[in-house]
């Protein structure tokens, strides 16, 4: 049987090769990212990398890296990052991708849009021919708009569902104390169009269409590990 978890670790490991000593890099979010950051800390304590900072993209991955003794720094000391590594919900052939399941998709493309190499890390269930065929783009939105955005992603085609807590009692919150609404939309004809509108309401702070931005998308599959770059 497929592990998904291991080919998880694979697909962040094979990234984490592109690492070099002395580079500054972003850490990204979720259950595949998290194997990279975690084979940066090993990497650091075996002393096999060397003078790495990092730049996380959420709260737990700041946990994560400080707990694996992992130096952390900002943008106003490091305001490009040599390489991010994280992962994703959808990728398409044309190395766009959909983020934001695990909630942290605004601070994740502020580091991926200064990142001078964006390597999104997954496992095969996430490559789609098509953007929105099995995943919700989410759109992450001030408390205060909820309502008129929420009428606006209806008015653009979309189911939207404001995403709750674990528990369901209670509103998802970001690291920036703002709601989700994910909304579906499957499948996305025209992503680049959809982003530009979904950005025209007020109230939008970001949504987890990540468009011309990865560098790399490496998937990793039961029969090994595949590395797709941009052209
Ligand atoms: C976090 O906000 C997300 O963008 C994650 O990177 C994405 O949801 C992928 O998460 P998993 O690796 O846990 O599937």
């Amino acid at each position: 049987m497929v592990d998904i978890a291991e080919l998880k670790r694979q697909a962040a490991e094979k990234a984490v090769e592109f690492i070099e000593s002395g580079m500054v890099v972003g850490l990204g979010t979720g259950s595949t990212a998290v194997h990279a950051t975690r084979a940066v800390g090993r990497l650091l304590q075996q002393g096999k990398l060397q003078n790495i900072v990092a730049i996380p993209t959420s709260d737990e991955t700041a946990r994560e890296a400080e707990s694996l003794q992992i130096p952390l720094v900002t943008f106003d000391t490091h305001p490009i990052i040599d390489i991010t590594i994280d992962g994703a919900d959808e990728a398409d052939p044309d190395l766009d991708v959909i983020k934001g399941l695990g909630g942290a998709l605004l601070r994740e493309k502020i580091v991926a849009v200064v990142s001078q190499r964006f390597v999104i890390v997954a496992d095969h269930t996430k490559r789609v021919a098509q953007l929105g065929s099995k995943a919700p783009v989410p759109v992450e939105v001030i408390p205060f708009a909820e309502r008129p955005v929420t009428d606006y992603l209806k008015s653009l085609g979309a189911r939207v569902e404001k995403r709750m807590e674990d528990d369901g009692q209670r509103p998802f919150r970001t690291d920036e104390n703002n709601i989700i609404l994910d909304c579906y939309l499957k499948p996305i004809a025209n992503p680049q169009q959809l982003a530009a509108a979904i950005r025209q309401q007020p109230g939008v702070v970001e949504h987890g269409l990540f468009l011309g931005l990865a560098t790399d998308v490496i998937f990793a599959t039961p029969d090994g590990v595949e590395h797709l770059t941009r052209p």
